[in-house]
């Protein structure tokens, strides 16, 4: 029983089954291939944009390098012979079948949600003849390549499948996947200092980078400001411009403190859920301009349609303490949800301008941040950002 057991997950270990992410539709056989050792990947296309063949370049290399073994007690040996003795596959031909212009991996991964196009069909077949990828875009292909690169074993100098043929049809299962690089959060002295240390910066060079490096990955990377409450957060987003405008950060961290309810306020519990405390003033017309020039040049930087504002954990106790904030609305007459659904508007309104879609947390805090957020969140919804 133990056995076979054993045998079982096994079995499911050493299977085309743990790829990753799981295509939409898989059927293997049960045939071993091996790739030839002037294996080629190959286009039915001109113009191949540059990080295309990157991407070819990087699939090739994890091919000849990751040396990745069965997952058996054996590594492969026992199939030696099999493998040895099995057809070989010469080439793969990517094949696009899109209409319109060709575009890059790093341009079509930017574009809106609803017109990213990351389908691909793939096929490896048991006698030898050539592999095929198939997509719409650039992007698609990218995702082929990914797939295709994790069907392989190596024993010895042989890299082999013991499935084929494979034929695999595959499609984002979501609108989007994302995941979060929280490079920010852990640096206490951020709202007084801005960073830990000079170093401690992105300057604009490094976005530049991270950006195109992530755009020919296929990867849209969306900056976090987080301006309704997390200043020290701002502080960060800050230094980003650091080089462009140095005088700024000084303007902020040391000429403003006018900017930022309750800074630095102990008990900070009462007034923030993390410390240290400090609040946008919201309220005021000289911090909603600022804000709009902070997101502007921001956005300027990341050519993602999507910029989130942030709007998360609004500490209302620190408003309610805020002189300043309640002076601001009594002059206006305008209760605490009017004014921030002002601010919100007024700073989003910057951004459309721009082409972009602000995305915010999907707060719970409070029931009248709700309103503001729920009704953004249909907005996103309507551009299809899905949540
Ligand atoms: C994949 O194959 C299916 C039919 O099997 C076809 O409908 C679809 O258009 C193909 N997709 C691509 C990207 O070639
Ligand atoms: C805020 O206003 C209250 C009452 O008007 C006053 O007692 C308090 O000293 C003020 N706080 C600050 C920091 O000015």
């Amino acid at each position: 029983m133990y056995r076979l057991l054993a045998w079982l997950l096994l079995a499911l270990l050493r299977d085309v089954s743990a790829l990753w992410p799981r295509p939409q539709t898989l059927s293997t056989g049960s045939t071993p291939l091996r790739l030839s050792t002037s294996f080629s990947i190959k286009y039915a296309f001109n113009n191949v944009p540059g990080d295309l063949k990157d991407a070819v370049t990087r699939t090739k290399g994890f091919l000849a390098n990751d040396q990745l073994e069965l997952l058996t007690p054996d590594r492969g040996a026992s199939y030696g012979s099999a493998i040895k003795k099995a057809k070989q596959l010469q080439s793969l031909t990517l094949s696009l079948t899109g209409k319109g212009p060709i575009q890059s991996i790093s341009e079509e991964a930017i574009l809106d949600l609803t017109e990213r196009q990351e389908s691909y069909n793939l096929t490896v077949p048991a006698d030898g003849s050539g592999a095929t990828l198939s997509a719409v875009s650039t992007l698609g292909l990218l995702r082929g390549l990914t797939t295709f690169g994790q069907l392989w074993f190596s024993l010895s100098d042989t890299i082999y499948t013991l499935e084929a043929p494979i034929r695999i049809e595959d499609d984002p299962a979501y609108p989007y996947r994302g995941f979060m690089l929280d490079t920010a959060r852990n640096f206490p002295e951020l709202s007084t200092a801005g960073a830990y240390s000079s170093s401690s910066v992105y300057t604009e060079s490094d976005i530049k980078n991270i950006v195109s490096y992530a755009a020919s990955r296929g990867i849209d990377v969306m900056v976090v400001g987080q301006v309704a409450l997390h200043t020290r957060f701002l502080s960060t987003t800050w230094d980003l411009q650091e080089i462009d405008t140095p005088g700024h950060t000084a303007v902020i961290g040391n000429s403003h403190p006018d900017y930022v309810a309750c800074q630095n306020l102990q008990p900070w519990t009462q007034f923030a859920n993390e410390p240290p405390a400090g609040q946008l003033r919201f309220t005021d017309k000289t911090v909603i301009n600022f804000v709009q020039s902070l997101f502007k040049s921001t956005a300027s930087l990341f050519p993602s349609k999507l910029f989130s504002t942030g709007g998360d954990e609004i500490n209302m106790n620190c408003y309610a303490q805020d002189n300043v904030t309640q002076q601001d609305l009594a002059k206006s007459g305008k209760t605490f949800e009017e004014a921030l659904s002002t601010f919100t508007q007024q700073t989003h309104s910057v951004l459309e301008n721009l082409g972009k879609t602000p995305v915010v947390w999907e707060g719970k805090e409070l029931s009248c941040i709700n309103k503001v957020l729920i009704l953004l969140k249909m907005d996103l919804l309507r551009n299809g950002v899905g949540s």
